[in-house]
C-alpha cells in the first residue's frame, strides 16, 4: 500500500463484536489504525444474542461474532481459529489427570455463562450430543466473572482460550485434558447479506483476512501457563 492509497482511506468504521473478541479485536484494530490512521473507529462489545440483534437492525458496518448467523441472512467468513478449553482452579482434583471423560465433568460443578451466550450454546452443545447434562452451579454475565469464580473454587467452565491470553492472573487455574477438547472453532466476521461494504469496511475485510498471521493464540497444549502468547501454525 503506498502513501496515497493509506491516505484515501478515511471515514468510520462501526464494528460489534461478541464479548470473548474483545480479547483480540481491540490489537487487531490498532494495527489496522496504525495502517489508516484516518479511519475513526467504534467498537460495541456484547454477547452473542445482542450482536445478532444489532446485525438484523443493519446497526454496524460488521460484526464478529464466534459463529456465523443462523436465523439471519447474512454473509460469513471465517478468519481465526478459536478453541474452547475447560479450566479449573490450579489445584483441582482432576488438574494433572489425563484424558478425563466428558461424563466426569458433568459432575463438577459448573460455572456457565448467562442466556444469549455464544460460549454457553457451544458449550451445552458439546454435552447434549453426549447425551449429559450440566451441574449449573452459578450463571455468570462475564468471561472475566468466571474467570474469578474458578479461581475463588466456585467451580469449573469451559471458556475461549483467547479469555486466558494477557491479563489473565497467572498459574490460579489449569486447562484440564478433558475428551473432546479443546474445541475446535472459529472467528467469524458478518454482516447483512446484501449490504453494500463501504471502502473502509471492505478494507478491514481484507485486513481480518490476513489477521491469523499478526494475532497468536494461546495454545491447549500451554497447560497451566496462561499469558504465554504462541503464534498460529501457518
Ligand atoms: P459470547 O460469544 O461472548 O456470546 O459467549 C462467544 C462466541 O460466540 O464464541
Amino acid at each position: 500500500v503506498t502513501a496515497d492509497m493509506k491516505g484515501l482511506k478515511t471515514g468510520k468504521l462501526r464494528l460489534a463484536v461478541v464479548t470473548t473478541a474483545k480479547y483480540f479485536a481491540p490489537r487487531l484494530l490498532g494495527m489496522f489504525c496504525q495502517q489508516y490512521p484516518g479511519v475513526e473507529v467504534s467498537l460495541k462489545v456484547s454477547n452473542r444474542e445482542r450482536v445478532l440483534e444489532r446485525l438484523a437492525a443493519n446497526q454496524d458496518d460488521l460484526y464478529i461474532l464466534g459463529q456465523p448467523p443462523e436465523e439471519a441472512d447474512a454473509v460469513a467468513e471465517a478468519f481465526l481459529e478459536n478453541t474452547l478449553v475447560v479450566i479449573a482452579p490450579a489445584h483441582h482434583a482432576l488438574a494433572k489427570k489425563k484424558k478425563i471423560p466428558l461424563a466426569r465433568i458433568a459432575e463438577e460443578p459448573f460455572l456457565l455463562r448467562e442466556p444469549g451466550s455464544g460460549t454457553r450454546m457451544a458449550t451445552e452443545r458439546v454435552f447434549a450430543t453426549q447425551g449429559l447434562k450440566l451441574k449449573v452451579r452459578m450463571e455468570l454475565g462475564s468471561n472475566e466473572a468466571i474467570k474469578q469464580a474458578v479461581i475463588g473454587g466456585l467451580g469449573i467452565s469451559v471458556l475461549s482460550s483467547h479469555t486466558l491470553a494477557l491479563d489473565a492472573p497467572a498459574r490460579q487455574f489449569v486447562v484440564l485434558d478433558v475428551q473432546g477438547f479443546p474445541i475446535r472453532r472459529h472467528w467469524y466476521f458478518a454482516y447483512p447479506a446484501g449490504k453494500q461494504l463501504s471502502i473502509v469496511a471492505s478494507t478491514f475485510v481484507d485486513y481480518l483476512r490476513q489477521a491469523s498471521k499478526y494475532i497468536g493464540v494461546v495454545s491447549a497444549q500451554e497447560h497451566g501457563r496462561p499469558g504465554r502468547l504462541v503464534k498460529k501454525a501457518e
